[in-house]
């Protein structure tokens, strides 16, 4: 086969500007877009809707600066695709820090001055309210594991496992001392 007939015949497999549209409701407000097939989530966040909270840091699923929300559950938002969240709901830390769970994160990481640039923050909260969920009787060895898929560059581990542990043990205060009986509560322990 000569050069031009190879031109004529091989099909193409330039993909690079095809396109989808994809429907993703990004903290309550629907968002439709056309992007490339292998566009992240994260890139759609960022540069798609100019979030600036959607961190981007090793985009191999490694860090976890990148964690969202995708339909409740926590994710690594350079390891999806946005064309994979199609008809989804994403919450990321805009919507989410003025609900309950993350505000106590949020002062707990302050009071412990659990961050210093602030650019692991986002997800750091975000597995940290997974964990409030998942195991609200961790102990700090398990804080410690459950958090070590985020990474801190300013390794602020301590104070952010310190917040983690001030805001479950609150926590298990709080709930304690609602299962008291009332009439202890009234009369005093006998
Ligand atoms: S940027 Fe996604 S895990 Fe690091
Ligand atoms: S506070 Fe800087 S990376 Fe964690």
């Amino acid at each position: 086969m000569n050069e031009t007939a190879m031109n004529q015949t091989a099909p193409s497999t330039d993909t690079s500007t095809d396109t989808r549209w994809v429907t993703i409701t990004v903290n309550g407000t629907e968002q439709r877009k056309q992007v490339v097939p292998r566009t992240h989530l994260i890139d759609f966040l960022r540069d798609g809707l100019g979030m600036r909270t959607a961190r981007v840091g090793c985009e191999h699923g490694v860090c976890g600066a990148c964690t969202v929300r995708l339909d409740g559950d926590i994710v690594r938002g350079c390891l999806v695709l946005a064309v994979q969240a199609d008809g989804s709901e994403v919450e990321t830390i805009d919507a989410a820090s003025d609900r309950g769970d993350l505000s106590e994160l949020q002062q707990a990481f302050h009071a412990h001055n659990a961050l210093q640039c602030g650019f692991c923050t986002s997800g750091m909260l975000f597995t940290a309210s997974a964990l409030l969920e998942e195991q609200p009787d961790a102990t700090r060895a398990q804080v410690r594991e459950y958090m070590s898929g985020n990474y801190c560059r300013c390794t602020g581990y301590h104070a952010i496992v310190d917040a983690i542990c001030e805001v479950l043990e609150a926590r298990r205060a709080a709930a304690s001392s609602l299962a008291t009986p009332i009439e202890e509560t009234v009369n005093g322990p006998t």
